[in-house]
């Protein structure tokens, strides 16, 4: 097994042991390529989704938000290409019938499994279509969105009057997506259902090379604050032959996963492609002030970024155990502070009430700034163990010598260090920690 599938392997065991990602539908044999946010993932998860709303809509003047429905008139993915456009070419083996996209196989007449000949290539519509009401027939047939974009486009005018925001400014969304994926798959890269959180910058045609650039740099911005380092990334300019037919250009932003360089993010530059084919379709004027707006769009998957954050954060190292001389390896995820599921863990060296009811009032009294785990199970060498594993920056160890000194042992998750901090110091200490 190569080092690469082995790295693979164990972010998924990690993910389903501490309860990051857990397999879909799993008492029923599970669901391919479905899975659960659970107790520690959902935090991550949402600590990802409001640093990017941060950055995004609350710390600018020019970016306002939105939660459009999923569910949206059929008329609008007539108008936007999606009906007709959004497809794969999808081929068949005809010895062992596996299922390829056959823009991913470098050859393109033999199974990637069993060396066979292919069908060939027919387009595949990757929308999933479902029906309103109870009767299935073609008025009431209805598609689950493939992407969020759409919602900014139906609503720009609306919104552009009821906020009177002037070119440039931007409408943002964080919400779920679907498409019927031919070939789903590498953990939660890459599945049916998904989240994407995008903005549509609306911008004067005259000005869309110079807020181009000025997108990218914020992209590279936002990928620091994921903990994601420059030499993990490639900025992919994607040629003109291979460009929606609208686009003047875009940019591929790429990751190196263990399984290979592929699309973390998007930047395009969209035209006024959408909004003219709204206004035909829907026989309505968007035109704002006079003139049609052009679009850059930047797109970001959850899912993706949930993913590159814990790969980049994953490290092994070697750590001293309690036994003199030995050493064995300590998995920790270095995740940025402000991303951690937990910031402090307060751990009791022994289940006594003379130490966990002082302990379970500490972790009370930090859970009013912090989220705060408490976990006076196993030993303390399991449970610093698991702290590292999901990434808490700070463990708490209440002890005898507590009772005695009103003080604690804080340890610090990346150097290991220990310090002894008065217990009616700790909520200054961790706030000089925790808030710079
Ligand atoms: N509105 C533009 C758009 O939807 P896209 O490149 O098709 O562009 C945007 O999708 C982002 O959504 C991708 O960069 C990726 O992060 C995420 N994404 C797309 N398909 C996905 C899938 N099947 N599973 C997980 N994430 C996906």
């Amino acid at each position: 097994m190569s080092e690469n599938s082995q790295l693979m392997d164990k972010i998924v065991s990690l993910c389903k042991r501490r309860g990051f990602v857990l397999p879909g539908s799993e008492i029923y044999g599970g669901l391919a390529n479905s899975w659960d946010y659970g107790p520690i993932g959902i935090e991550l998860r949402n600590n990802i989704k409001r640093t990017w709303w941060k950055m995004f809509v609350h710390q600018r003047d020019d970016i306002v938000g939105l939660e459009s429905a999923i569910i949206m008139n059929a008329k609008v993915w007539h108008a936007s290409g999606h009906l007709k456009h959004f497809t794969d070419p999808l081929v068949d083996c005809k010895k062992c019938k596996n299922r390829f996209r056959e823009d991913q196989l470098t050859d393109k007449k033999k199974c990637l499994t069993c060396g066979g000949a292919l069908t060939p290539a027919r387009q595949f519509n990757m929308m999933l279509k479902t029906h309103l009401g109870p009767v299935e027939d073609e008025a009431s047939e209805a598609y689950l969105r493939p992407e969020t974009a759409q919602g900014m486009f139906v609503d720009f005018k609306t919104i552009a009057n009821l906020t009177r925001k002037k070119l440039p400014f931007g409408i943002a969304q964080i919400g779920k997506a679907f498409r019927n994926e031919i070939t789903p798959g590498n953990f939660i890269f890459r599945t049916r259902e998904f989240e994407q959180m995008e903005i549509e910058y609306f911008v004067e045609d005259k000005n869309w090379e110079e807020q181009f650039e000025k997108w990218l740099a914020l992209m590279k911005e936002w990928l620091k604050l994921l903990g994601v380092k420059e030499k993990e990334v490639y900025f992919h300019e994607i040629e003109e032959k291979e460009r929606a037919h609208y686009s003047k250009r875009t940019v591929d932003i790429e990751y190196h996963y263990p399984f290979g360089t592929k699309e973390l993010y998007g930047l395009a530059y969209r035209g006024d492609y959408d909004l003219q084919n709204h206004a035909k379709a829907s026989k309505q004027d968007l035109s704002y002030n006079g003139v049609t707006p052009h679009v850059i769009e930047p797109t970001w998957g959850v899912d993706r970024s949930f993913l590159v954050t814990i790969l980049s954060a994953y490290t092994e190292e070697q750590a001293k155990t309690a036994k003199e001389g030995e050493t064995d390896t300590r998995v920790v995820l270095k995740l940025p502070v402000h991303l951690a599921p937990f910031k402090i863990a307060v751990l009791p060296l022994s289940k006594k009430e003379e130490l966990s009811i002082p302990a379970k009032k500490i972790a009370a009294d930090l859970r009013k700034y912090w989220i705060t785990e408490y976990d006076e199970t196993q030993s303390i060498g399991k449970r610093y163990r698991r702290q590292d594993e999901i990434g808490t920056p700070y463990c708490v160890t209440m002890d005898f010598e507590s009772l005695k000194d009103n003080a604690v042992t804080v340890r610090d998750r990346d150097t290991m260090k220990q310090e002894r901090i008065k217990i009616t110091e700790l909520t200054t200490f961790f706030k000089k920690k925790l808030e710079s």
